[in-house]
């Protein structure tokens, strides 16, 4: 029934975890696989939209009709979002974007030294607060992982980065968060509305979080 919901309208999704070189060989990562991001990016593209997906480093197949980006960095990602952001109607902003990185890349394979190491980082730009600042007609999604204290932190972020609903993600429970194939997570919205989903894989997570992005967009009208 929702096969062509979002017919006409542009998607942009984000996965996977960034990686921040720290030499030629290492970086700074996190466990996220994509598997989320990309299930979002399946379930847009079935209901018609026309969907990109903007990817950190992942193993997963693209979903079929779906255009990648591949990118490596916080930076990089940043770039791909404010380009395409313009022309776009929903964002979904599933990505885990490491909040630092290394203040410095080393030229060379950093040698190892009998002594303690210290690397300097730097605070990433955050993406999703700029999209908030600068959204005028876009349905702007985003997810917080929290390890304690995740409603009251998932809310704090949702009115701090401007966003229309967060997907607040439970990352402690078994089979939820990074790396599963099934996930836990509560929808919040502005008006203080809160719907919590009982555990599923992630595609249909995905399609309940398409379907809220539908009614946002007084879709079911058209
Ligand atoms: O990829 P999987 O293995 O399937 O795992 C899924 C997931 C756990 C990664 C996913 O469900 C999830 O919760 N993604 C958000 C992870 C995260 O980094 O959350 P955060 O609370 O640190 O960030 C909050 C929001 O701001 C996110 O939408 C994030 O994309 C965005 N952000 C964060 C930092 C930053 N510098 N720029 C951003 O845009």
């Amino acid at each position: 029934a929702s096969s062509n919901l979002l017919c006409g309208k542009k998607a942009l999704v984000t996965a996977g975890g960034t990686q921040e070189p720290l030499d030629p060989v290492r970086y700074l990562g996190n466990r996220s696989s994509g598997r989320m991001g990309y299930a979002v990016a399946q379930a847009l593209q079935e209901a018609g939209a026309d969907t990109i997906l903007v990817s950190a480093p992942s193993e997963l197949p693209v979903p079929s009709g779906v255009q990648r980006i591949s990118v490596m960095t916080a930076e990089e990602m940043r770039r791909a979002v404010l380009e395409y952001f313009p022309d776009v109607d929903i964002v979904v902003k599933s990505a885990a974007v490491a909040d630092y990185r290394p203040k410095e890349m080393a030229a060379q394979k950093i040698k190892k030294k009998g002594t303690s190491l210290f690397v300097e980082l730097v605070p990433n730009p955050d993406i999703l607060a700029e999209l908030g600042k600068m959204k005028t007609k876009q349905v702007l999604i985003g997810f917080a992982a929290e390890t304690e204290n995740l409603l009251a932190n998932a809310q704090e972020k949702m009115l701090r980065k401007n966003v229309d609903m967060l997907v607040a993600n439970d990352v402690t429970q078994a089979g939820s968060g990074f790396g599963s194939l099934t996930n836990c997570v509560s929808f919040l919205f502005p008006d203080g509305r809160r719907i919590d989903l009982p555990q599923m894989n992630k595609l249909e997570v995905a399609r309940h979080l398409r379907d809220e992005i539908v009614e946002l967009l007084g879709g079911t009208k058209e």
